[in-house]
């Protein structure tokens, strides 16, 4: 099992910003002076492994360019191999970030996988999910009336929103929702590229889970189709069906990237918001302001923060030679700073005028397929908590989640009232 830590350690031990940004927990729960000493090196600098860009001229260009696929490269070998040493090749066992989960598969795959599912999160069905979000959002903060003392707005309100709504809209039993946050959080840690294997072990019991669950859904969806998105998948016409770890895949992505994310919008907005009490009482004052509110939240404490890419072609990037199989990490959170763009960038601001240009969503044919949901889970959940509860405060500190990938709070306590 040494192999893939020796890849890793190299570049630890070469002094490397991104092994540091990898392995460092201090450094990774605030990543933003390190994304400037990276900047300070320009828009491309070597990483432990490949190329490493904190800008967002070139974060656009690598995630928008057909010379770059998501498909195998070196940095994902190690992880491919805990893969592998976890789980073997049970045929019906998938993960969210190894293949074939469309978020880690090229085209002519992923264009297939994309459209069996794009059709359910178009604009105009996303407007429709309005109601759903809003009557989930209400009866969370009904039961948080009930509550007095401190509580930790994570557990009772930023975790439960999404899964519900998710579960809702995938027409998945909600009884089953705090399995599926235990299961999420396990299969979230399997996108930190330097994950431990010892950490992947423990993802793999949660990961099995999960997969059983389906299995049995699925089964159930085959003799009882409803109209849901996971009914159809299963049922679909023999010349355009999933293969079983195709659906496993593609069911556990929407689930698990459906709530693993959106929690940290909703915590992290809270905890700027809480910080900057001024703009909280203006979008008090101005509730259109909200949309604004949450592309700011979006870009200064992007809830994804690591993506890449790898070349598959001959070409440059900033000047810099690129050859297939060059690994280029993407630091979104730092694209999302980047002062060519953004003003004055880390400052919160929630009427910054572009806002919306950052990356958060990434860009391209991976493009998040939840984008519109996200934006709504993020405006109604902020507006209808900061209704509901005016004197809403952080009253301990947060606790932030250990992962590389995802920036977010595991623990928030505040007092409501
Ligand atoms: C892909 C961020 C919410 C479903 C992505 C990617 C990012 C992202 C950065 C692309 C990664 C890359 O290019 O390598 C976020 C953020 C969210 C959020 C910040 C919340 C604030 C959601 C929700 C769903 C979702 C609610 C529910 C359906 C997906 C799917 C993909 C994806 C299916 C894969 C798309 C593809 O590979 O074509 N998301 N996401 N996301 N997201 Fe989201």
């Amino acid at each position: 099992h040494g192999i893939p830590a020796v890849l890793l350690e190299r570049g630890a031990r070469s002094g490397d910003l991104v092994g540091r940004l990898l392995r460092d927990r201090s450094v990774r729960d605030e990543p933003f002076a390190l994304y400037e000493q990276l900047r300070a090196r320009g828009p491309v600098s070597p990483g432990s492994i490949g190329l490493v860009t904190p800008s967002h001229r070139i974060a656009s260009e690598v995630l928008r360019s057909d010379r770059f696929g998501v498909g195998w490269d070196p940095s994902s070998a190690p992880r491919l191999i805990r893969w592998a040493l976890a789980f073997g090749d049970d045929p019906d066992v998938s993960g969210v970030a190894e293949p074939p989960s469309m978020l880690v598969v090229d085209p002519p795959d992923h264009t297939r996988f994309r459209r069996l599912v794009s059709r359910a999160f178009t604009p105009r069905a996303t407007a429709g999910f309005e109601p759903v979000v809003q009557r989930t959002a209400d009866a969370l903060l009904d039961a948080l009336e009930l509550r007095s003392g401190p509580v930790d707005l994570v557990d009772t309100f930023a975790a439960q929103l999404p899964v519900l709504v998710i579960a809702d809209l995938l027409g998945v039993p909600t009884d089953r929702r705090e399995d599926f946050l235990r299961w999420g959080a396990a299969a979230a840690a399997t996108l930190d590229p330097g994950l431990p294997f010892r950490r992947y072990l423990a993802a793999e019991r949660a990961l099995r889970a999960m997969n059983a669950f389906l299995r049995e859904h699925f089964a159930r969806l085959r003799r009882e189709p409803g109209d849901d998105l996971v009914s159809r998948l299963v049922g679909l016409p023999e010349e355009e069906a999933l293969t079983e770890r195709e659906l496993h895949a593609t069911v556990m992505l929407l689930l698990g990237a459906g709530f693993e994310t959106t929690v940290n919008l909703l915590g992290n907005g809270v905890v700027l918001l809480d910080a900057h009490p001024e703009q909280w009482d203006v979008l008090r004052a101005n509730p259109s302001g909200w949309d604004g509110a949450v592309e700011e939240i979006l870009r200064h404490d992007s809830p994804v923060q690591i993506t890449g890419r790898t070349a598959t072609a001959q070409g440059t990037l900033a000047g810099r030679p690129v050859r297939p199989g060059t690994r280029v990490t993407v630091l979104l959170g730092a694209a999302n700073r980047d002062p060519e763009v953004f003003d004055d960038p880390a400052r919160f601001d929630v009427r910054r005028p572009n806002a919306r240009e950052h990356l958060a969503f990434s860009a391209g044919i991976h493009y998040c397929l939840g984008a519109g949901l996200a934006r709504l889970e993020g405006i109604v959940g902020l507006r209808s908590l900061s209704e509901r509860f005016p004197g809403l405060r952080v009253s301990g500190p947060p606790v932030r989640r250990d992962l590389q990938t995802l920036r977010g709070f595991e623990r928030l306590p505040v007092t409501l009232r």
